[in-house]
């Protein structure tokens, strides 16, 4: 399958939720395939397993480091591997908020419980002593905060009679593998979704003051109400396969520019000209930030000078 998004799971111990990651992605309609499994623990049984089915391994104690350097030395591991997506599972290290946030919306954590309920540890035990009448697990995306973050997906588990902490846990950890692939599937297939990135765009491009959206050969196309086009979105122009962002920029140095300086991302958009640029929004690791720069910039080349003038004044206070 072409394309498939890059995870690297994160363990610290067991690994059975990074074998159930691992075991999913063999499926060939499986949307991602995992590139790294990194532990704090050199021990961790996950690691010879991962290493067993010819999955990369990285390990580095944590004692002696201070939490900043550790997380950085993952950070950079990841990174090398080639990493778009994180999936922590049972990785026990609070991280620092620097990596919480270069990872912001790529990072997702299962956790043994219903959130919002028993974040932190014990949480079978926490369920029990309430007379809970199901637990469960969440997969959710990372923030700063603890457990915390948008719940992606859950799955309550029935508690019966006689459950202990680990009797409960054991039959919650079956959820779990069946939980974590196919929300971490989800995730990375929206984002390469073309209704999904249209509608990223759609949101910034109106934001831009007097815009209104249009179709233009198939596409849709975002431009100043009665007046010129800034943006267009191409979704397998020409059958060519890819969902990109065509903005407007200076002229032909620019464009060659770069399209050397970043060939993956950037590209020529056929019938366009010189003054446009293709950007790609479906590799999976779109700068949202960053298009809607473009998107302005793209914006004020077009809009009539009354209303750059009247934001100029505007921006000044
Ligand atoms: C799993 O139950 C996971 O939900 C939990 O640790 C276990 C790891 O098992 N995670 C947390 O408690 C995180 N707060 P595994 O190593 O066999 O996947």
């Amino acid at each position: 399958m072409p394309d498939r998004a890059k995870v690297a799971v994160l363990i610290s111990g067991t690994g059975t939720n990074m074998a159930a990651l691992l075991y999913a992605s063999r499926a060939e309609d499986c949307p991602y395939e995992l590139v790294l499994v990194a532990s704090n623990n050199p021990e961790a049984p996950g690691l010879r397993l991962a290493e067993a089915e010819g999955v990369a391994t990285f390990a580095l104690p944590h004692r002696g480091m201070s939490r900043a350097g550790h997380d950085a030395a993952i950070d950079a591991a990841l990174r090398e591997h080639g990493a778009e997506y994180v999936a922590l599972a049972g990785y026990m290290r609070i991280l620092t908020p620097e990596f919480v946030a270069r990872w912001e919306g790529r990072m997702l954590n299962i956790h043994p419980s219903l959130l919002p309920k028993y974040k932190g540890l014990h949480t079978h035990g926490q369920a029990l002593e309430r007379g809970d009448t199901h637990a469960g697990c969440s997969v959710h995306l990372v923030t700063a905060e603890l457990d915390d973050g948008p719940v992606l997906g859950q799955t309550p588990v029935a508690v019966l009679p006689g459950d202990t902490p680990d009797s409960l846990a054991a039959r919650v950890l079956i959820a779990e593998h069946q939980l974590y692939p196919r929300v971490l599937a989800a995730h990375v297939r929206r984002e390469r979704d073309p209704l999904w990135l249209v509608a990223q765009v759609r949101e910034r491009a109106l934001a831009q003051p007097e815009t209104d959206e249009t179709t233009s050969h198939g596409m849709p196309c975002f431009g100043v109400i009665g007046g010129k086009k800034f943006a267009y979105v191409a979704t397998n122009h020409h059958g060519d396969g890819r969902t990109a962002l065509l903005v407007k920029i200076s002229g032909a140095d620019e464009q060659a520019q770069l399209i050397e300086n970043d060939p993956r991302s950037y590209y020529r958009p056929a019938y366009f000209g010189d003054a446009w640029i293709g950007i790609r929004l479906d590799l999976g690791d779109t700068d949202w930030d960053a298009i809607e720069r473009w998107l302005n910039r793209s914006w004020r080349s077009v809009a009539p000078k009354k209303l750059t003038r009247l934001l100029e004044a505007a921006e000044e206070f």
